[in-house]
C-alpha cells in the first residue's frame, strides 16, 4: 500500500469519526445562525473537500474567512498536527465568543477573532466596511484560506477586496478554497427551466444577482466569469476546474459549487 492510498483511507475513516463523535463540541440551537443541517456531518464532509480537491495538510497554516459558529474549525482540531495553525475570522461577535470559549481553549494552535465589519443581515451595528478592510495579518501568512457559504452573501465591492486581501496573505504554494453560486449560460438554461433551487433570476443582467430582492444579501450569486476575473486579476489562477453544485439542478453532492485558486 503507498502512502497515498494510506491517506485516502485515513481520511475515510476520520471523516466517519467525525459524522458520529458525539463528544465532539457543537454550538446551542440559539447560535446556529450559519444554516440548518448536521453541523457534524458538513464539517466532515467539507474536512474531506479541502484534503481531496485542495491538498490540504496537517502542517498548514489556516485562515477560515467567515469562520461562523466552527463548522469548519471543529473538524480541523482533528486533523491540523501541532505545528499546523489555523484563525478564524467572523463579523459575528457571538459565534466568535463561542469558537474561542469551546475550541480555543482545548487547542491553543486554533484562535478567533472578530471583525467589526457591516453587513445588513450579520451584523447590521458593525463599524467597518469590508470593501476596503485590510485584514489584520501580515503578507503570505497563510497556506490554505476557505470561504465556506461566505461569498454567498457579499457584495461584488466585497469580493474585489477580499480576492486582494487572499492573494496578498496567501505565502507561496497557498491555495484559496471558496465555494459560491456561479451564473453561466447552462445555468442560466437551468434556472429558466426551473430546476434551480433557488431564485436568482436567470434573465438578470448580472454580475450580481440575488435569490431575494426584499433581503439581497440573503443569497448572491456572481457571474462565474466576473467572479474568475477578480482572482486573476491579483496574480491567482484557477487550481483545477469549477466543481459545480446541485443548487443550480445540475447532478452532485455538493449543494454550492467550489472553486481553488493557488
Ligand atoms: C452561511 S455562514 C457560513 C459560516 C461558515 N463558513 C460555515 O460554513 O459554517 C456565512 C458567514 O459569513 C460571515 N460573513 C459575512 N460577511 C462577512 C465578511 N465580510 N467577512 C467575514 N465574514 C463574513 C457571516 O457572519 C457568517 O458567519
Amino acid at each position: 500500500m503507498n502512502a497515498t492510498v494510506m491517506d485516502a483511507e485515513h481520511l475515510h475513516w476520520l471523516e466517519a469519526q467525525l459524522r458520529r463523535n458525539r463528544f465532539l463540541p457543537a454550538p446551542p440551537a440559539e447560535l446556529t445562525f450559519c444554516g440548518d443541517g448536521d453541523y457534524r456531518a458538513i464539517g466532515a464532509e467539507f474536512l474531506g473537500h479541502f484534503v481531496r480537491l485542495a491538498d490540504l495538510r496537517p502542517h498548514e497554516r489556516v485562515l477560515d474567512i467567515g469562520c461562523g459558529i466552527g463548522r469548519m474549525a471543529v473538524p480541523l482540531t482533528q486533523f491540523l498536527s501541532e505545528e499546523g495553525h489555523y484563525t478564524g475570522i467572523d463579523i459575528v461577535r457571538d459565534g466568535i465568543a463561542w469558537c474561542d470559549r469551546t475550541i480555543s481553549a482545548a487547542y491553543p494552535n486554533f484562535c478567533f477573532q472578530h471583525l467589526d465589519l457591516h453587513h445588513p443581515l450579520y451584523n447590521q451595528t458593525g463599524l467597518m466596511n469590508a470593501a476596503d478592510i485590510r485584514l489584520p495579518f501580515p503578507d503570505n501568512s497563510f497556506d490554505f484560506i476557505c470561504l465556506v457559504s461566505v461569498l454567498t452573501h457579499i457584495d461584488g465591492g466585497v469580493l474585489l477586496n477580499y480576492a486582494r486581501e487572499i492573494a496578498r496573505l496567501l505565502a507561496p504554494g497557498g491555495r484559496c478554497f471558496a465555494t459560491a453560486f456561479l451564473v453561466n449560460p447552462p445555468v442560466r438554461d437551468a434556472l429558466r427551466a426551473g430546476q434551480g433551487r433557488l431564485a436568482f433570476d436567470p434573465d438578470a443582467e448580472g454580475p450580481e444577482f440575488h435569490a431575494d430582492l426584499a433581503a439581497p444579501m440573503a443569497a448572491v450569486a456572481f457571474d462565474e466569469n466576473f467572479l474568475l476575473e477578480k482572482f486573476l486579476r491579483f496574480g491567482r489562477r484557477r487550481r483545477r476546474p469549477a466543481v459545480y453544485g446541485c443548487w443550480s439542478g445540475r447532478p452532485g453532492a455538493v449543494f454550492q459549487d467550489v472553486c481553488i485558486f493557488e
